[in-house]
């Protein structure tokens, strides 16, 4: 029996949070174990907002090592840059052909980016773009954060769309998030999520922060009213976040941590927290630091061969079935 097959994608920052971390790359070291993986870097995606040139080829490169960092291993998993595949964007295209304008206006990163002035083409049709990363590798499961269950959605219609009309081609994706951490907030606004966008640095952890300033950011983090460490999004959003934190990082129950904390106060509660974060997170930077430029390159380069030959064979199938062979 053939392994179902993995793919997932992130925006080449280089900088990850642990909210990515815990939403979604954790579980794309998992999936290595059982699934065929299949992940790449979307550099593509990055240019639907303002950018300069040079932020973006140092920021695919760092993200590649980063995924490699967190335990992408390129024996098991293919990894790639987006842009070195250029099927992604010819399958982008057919698909744009079976998207509804108002689904698309109804995406809420679409709208979230709403400012006429930064509104382009690229932004609206990023989700489209987002499906066909998926399905020119007929993905059967995606993991992900929660922000990204409406582009899920919206994939899923686009394949059901492409198999009602030139029939059966694509497996309708499922979408894979964790039990906890799937939308890690914001450290100075637990009510909107961790964001690598957000102006604030101290406003989320980096995978690359060191002890002291991950101490630092924990330290003044927003916290809720009262003084009981609890488990509860409704009354204590902020403990409730470093309660996910915490509990991912240190592989610990959340109630069990709870009954420890319970009394013993915010500051010596997220002091713990803190030396927890930057333990689980240790070993990651230490593999970045020892990581070689050259075998970086060498692995993404693999990688975009092997990718674009799968996705050719993918494409061959596609065009014939919509008439342009
Ligand atoms: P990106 O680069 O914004 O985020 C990468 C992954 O991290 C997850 N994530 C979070 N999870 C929990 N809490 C948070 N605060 C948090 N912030 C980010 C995201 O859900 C995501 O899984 N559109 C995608 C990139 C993409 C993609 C794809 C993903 C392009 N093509 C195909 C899957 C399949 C994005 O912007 O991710």
């Amino acid at each position: 029996m053939d392994r179902k097959r993995v793919f997932s994608g992130i925006q080449p920052t280089g900088d990850f949070h642990v909210g990515s971390f815990v939403g979604a790359l954790m579980n794309w070291v998992a999936l290595q174990e059982g699934y065929e993986t299949i992940y790449c870097v979307v550099d593509l995606h990055a240019m639907t907002v303002p950018y300069q040139a040079a932020d973006l080829r140092a920021g695919r490169h760092e993200s590649a090592r980063m995924l490699l960092a967190v335990g992408v291993d390129p024996e098991r998993s293919l990894l790639y840059y987006q842009s070195e595949v250029p099927q992604h964007v010819e399958l982008s295209w057919i698909l744009g052909t079976l998207a509804g304008l108002g689904q698309l206006e109804r995406m809420t990163q679409f709208k979230e980016k709403s400012d006429r002035a930064r509104q382009n083409l690229g932004i609206f049709a990023y989700p489209v773009l987002q499906a066909a990363d998926i399905l020119v590798h007929k993905a059967h499961a995606v993991p992900v954060g929660e922000d990204q269950a409406q582009h899920l959605e919206l994939t899923r219609d686009l394949a059901q769309r492409f198999n009602t009309r030139f029939g059966d081609e694509f497996p309708l994706p499922e979408t894979i998030t964790p039990k906890i951490g799937a939308r890690i907030m914001s450290l100075t606004d637990p009510t909107s999520k961790m964001s690598k966008s957000d102006p604030s640095d101290r406003s989320r952890i980096l995978i690359k922060d060191s002890p002291d300033q991950i101490a630092k950011k924990v330290k003044a983090a927003v916290t809720d009213a009262g003084t009981g460490v609890d488990y509860d999004w409704e009354t204590k959003p902020g403990i409730s976040n470093l309660l996910e934190l915490f509990s991912v990082l240190a592989n610990r129950p959340i109630p069990e941590l709870v009954s420890e904390y319970a009394d013993s106060g915010y500051g010596v509660f997220k002091a713990a927290a803190a030396e927890a974060i930057a333990d689980g997170l240790a070993p990651i930077r230490e593999a970045y630091e020892g990581l070689d430029d050259a075998e970086v390159a060498e692995v993404m380069a693999r990688g975009a061969a092997t990718a674009r030959d799968r996705a050719e064979t993918a494409m061959k199938t596609v065009r014939e079935k919509v008439g342009i062979v």
